[in-house]
């Protein structure tokens, strides 16, 4: 079967930007360099992006060139194209895991804003106007609490389906058709609405009338004033590894299969560089300057010090815009650039699947996507019913964070020493007008697997034992988490079946 490529260079760039460009550049980023040193955090973020995301990058663009070249569009054949052992399809198997089980919940999370767009347009939530009242409005929405504000989930569930049909909608469209033309138009109006907003944060002044002196220079500099001292703790160099993972998409199996979709001769070292640097210019200069700064300007730094990313998106920002002249066109414009920034990255969570089914089984791209309709939406089920059990931290604990490192280690093992870092490096430069400097060859060969392992090891001691041992959850919410950890593994055996039958079928042939 033919596989399809990307049409234009611009085409692709923004659809691997609107990938990496999510929730991650406009509150996770702000939130973690606040909180990890200001200023001073961006020298383990370059760190951080230097030694760890570009050299990834790089690999899992090659990794999916390489593999496309073959027939294949998702990591299992990749990975047993590039390392002939039997276990490497099962490796492999991740990059189809971890992406469908992400999308499971990143799809409903993205309908909240979707939703709250809609309630900002329309004014529901527009004329809220205590930290209180908008707690109660998003507690109503998720369905966590039934209250004067919503009496049901229904609301949350609608907005969710048309956000997941559009998803589906799109991947059915395909590659070119889908991925790109929703890139090319969404990309550039996530650009406008970015700095549409960027233009009001900067134009705050002193904002609230009974705090004179909280004003948008205290933001600034609450937001980007270096604290060095912070430097010494190992705690901000892991904040920023984790944030370069996070914002680059690396470790998931999408840029893989993004990358299978390349021409033979495309420019990955440039066209690489190209996307990674629209991703850094969304998160530092944009993403670095609406939340928090407007935040500040409004309850002062006290009460932003407290505040998570995702509160910080749906509760606190909306009560800054309902005090301003023209709140509403703020708000919406708000939750609209989340949810462009959303849906780009949804389609991409959902790409992997299907081009499984398409090469691997030669099942046609719409058949394909009434399954990938069928599995993701079963999946979102006890995400969205279970919510306040803690269904959806689970699973985004385990896919979102734990599993991105264990799939990235091993796939930079198999690239420098079962495939080979020569043959890795010569694959890179096929068609590459930029010669990198060796430097990046020992790099991606020592420096990359190492940092790798060395955060593994950390999270593993202290976080996935504490988690896996329960230990901070109430009895209630315990056979909720069991439940949560019996999808997973329950997923990766049907899928790791699967490929076991794809296997069989073509007789363990490469491709
Ligand atoms: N890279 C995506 C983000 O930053 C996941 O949100």
């Amino acid at each position: 079967m033919k596989r399809e490529q990307w049409a234009t260079k611009v085409g692709l760039v923004l659809a691997f930007a609107g990938n990496a460009v999510g929730l991650g550049n406009f509150l996770r980023f702000p939130v973690q360099a606040a909180q990890n040193g200001g200023g001073a955090f961006m020298i383990p973020y370059l760190f951080s992006f230097l030694l760890l995301g570009i050299p990834l990058m790089w690999i899992e663009w090659t990794i999916g060139r390489y593999g496309g070249k073959h027939g294949h569009g998702t990591t299992p054949g990749m990975f047993h194209c590039m390392w002939s052992h039997p276990i490497s399809k099962y490796i492999g198997t991740l990059g189809i895991v971890i992406p469908i089980l992400i999308g499971a919940y990143y799809i409903y999370v993205m309908s909240w804003s979707l939703g709250f767009a809609w309630y900002s347009l329309t004014g529901k939530l527009t004329q809220l106007t205590t930290p209180e009242q908008v707690k109660a409005f998003l507690e109503g929405y998720q369905g966590v609490v039934k209250n004067e504000y919503f009496t049901s989930q229904l609301p949350a569930y609608i907005f969710f389906l048309i956000a997941f049909l559009f998803t589906i909608y799109i991947v059915s469209r395909g590659v070119v058709k889908g991925i790109e033309t929703l890139a090319k138009i969404a990309m550039p109006t996530l650009f406008i609405l970015a700095v549409l907003l960027v233009i009001r944060v900067l134009t705050l002044g002193s904002p609230n009338p009974e705090h004179p002196e909280w004003s948008i220079d205290l933001g600034l500099g609450y937001m980007w004033n270096p604290r060095l001292e912070l430097l010494k703790s190992g705690k901000t160099w892991l904040a920023a590894a984790g944030q370069i993972f996070f914002t680059l998409s690396l470790g998931i199996g999408i840029l893989q299969c993004y990358a299978s979709y390349l021409r033979e001769k495309e420019d990955i070292v440039t066209a690489g560089l190209a996307t990674a640097s629209t991703n850094e210019f969304a998160e530092v200069i944009l993403g670095g300057t609406i939340a928090i700064p407007a935040a500040v300007a409004f309850f002062g730094p006290a009460l932003v010090k407290k505040v998570s990313g995702f509160d910080l998106a749906f509760q606190t920002l909306p009560l800054v815009f309902n005090h301003l002249p023209f709140g509403r066109v703020f708000s919406t414009a708000w939750f609209l650039l989340l949810f462009l920034a959303g849906v780009t990255s949804a389609v991409a969570l959902s790409q992997p699947f299907v081009a499984f089914l398409q090469d691997e089984f030669g099942i046609p791209r719409k058949k394909a996507t009434v399954y990938l309709f069928f599995i993701l939406f079963a999946l979102s089920q006890p995400v969205i019913f279970f919510l306040k059990y803690g269904f959806l931290n689970e699973i985004d604990f385990w896919m979102g964070t734990f599993a991105l490192v264990i799939f990235a280690t091993s796939e930079v093992i198999i690239f420098n020493y079962l495939f080979g870092t020569d043959k890795g490096w010569e694959e890179l430069h096929i068609g590459a007008v930029l010669h990198l400097p060796k430097v990046f060859y020992y790099v991606m060969r020592y420096i990359t697997p190492i940092f790798l392992l060395s955060i593994l090891v950390y999270w593993t001691v202290t976080d996935a034992v504490p988690t896996l041992l329960m230990k901070k959850y109430s009895p209630e919410q315990v056979p909720y988490i069991i439940a949560a950890r019996l999808i997973i593994v329950l997923v990766f055996v049907v899928f790791a079946y699967m490929v076991k039958v794809a296997w069989r079928k073509k007789g363990g042939v490469k491709a």
